[in-house]
């Protein structure tokens, strides 16, 4: 595996870079559109990227961007879980980005943690096809757990994994579990893209805010690649852009 240089942006702040980044985001996606139909993205869930959310729904409001042609294809979702659960990643999108913008309903494409145990296999081969079948993602963000996952591609995800049903970590486990509202028991397991979706991706941007993160983000930058720190896998990946604040940028 050949190691290529991650691109670091470090900003005062996380709303500032989230400002930043969303004005740069939308800036690619409509050169994007310049050249083709469509475009392809997929973006993570979690704290991260709460504010940048907000400023692509302002960014939309102001008539910076429509995303009448963009297909959506989420990074990862609990299992199992209903779709109306306002825990899920599905309910959070919704929530969050996809009520305040006029992206069509049919260019999102969800994994779906409502299914059968017996139909999981199907629905994230399709999941892959899709993507394949409409000339791939253009354009990953990322957010990162302090072990290093990403996606739920957790430590030992393999750089040749696809989209699946994994165990979610007793780390992560405990870190979400702090976040789960009322008490309510976090599913064990989860469908998550896997490292091969994700870099099969043109470019890709994660995004780390907060001291919680500096630990991982030096791991991340300084160690070689291995399946311990999933993260490690982007060095595989010849577009990366890290965006940190100056917290999660304090050890590098
Ligand atoms: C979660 C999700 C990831 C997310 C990461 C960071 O558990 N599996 O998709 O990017 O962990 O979450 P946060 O942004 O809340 O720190």
């Amino acid at each position: 595996m050949a190691k290529k240089e991650i691109r670091i942006k470090i900003y005062p702040d996380s709303k500032i870079a989230s400002k930043i980044f969303a004005e740069s985001l939308v800036d690619e996606i409509n050169e994007i559109l310049n050249k083709k139909k469509y475009c392809l993205i997929s973006l993570p869930t979690g704290n991260t990227p709460i504010d940048l959310f907000n400023e692509i729904i302002e960014l939309y409001k102001k008539k910076k961007i429509t995303f009448k042609n963009i297909y959506f294809f989420n990074l990862d979702e609990f299992y199992p879980i209903s779709k109306d659960d306002a825990q899920s990643y599905n309910y959070y999108l919704y929530e969050k980005l996809f009520s305040h913008i006029d992206m069509p309903k049919k260019n999102i494409s969800m994994l779906n943690g409502t299914l059968k145990e017996k139909d999981i296999t199907s629905h994230c081969l399709s999941f892959e096809n899709k993507i394949e079948k409409l000339g791939g993602l253009d354009i990953q963000v990322l957010g990162i757990g302090q072990n290093g996952h990403i996606g739920f591609n957790e430590p030992g995800s393999l750089r040749d994994s696809i989209t699946r049903k994994v165990k979610i970590s007793d780390n992560s486990l405990s870190i979400i579990s702090s976040e789960f509202k009322d008490n309510v028991k976090v599913p064990r397991e989860a469908l998550t893209m896997g490292v091969k979706t994700i870099l099969s991706c043109d470019k890709i941007f994660l995004l780390a805010w907060g001291k919680n993160k500096s630990t991982i983000i030096e791991k991340t930058i300084k160690s070689k690649i291995t399946k311990n720190i999933p993260a490690t896998y982007l060095k595989t990946h010849n577009d990366v852009t890290f965006i940190l604040d100056k917290h999660s940028s304090l050890k590098i």
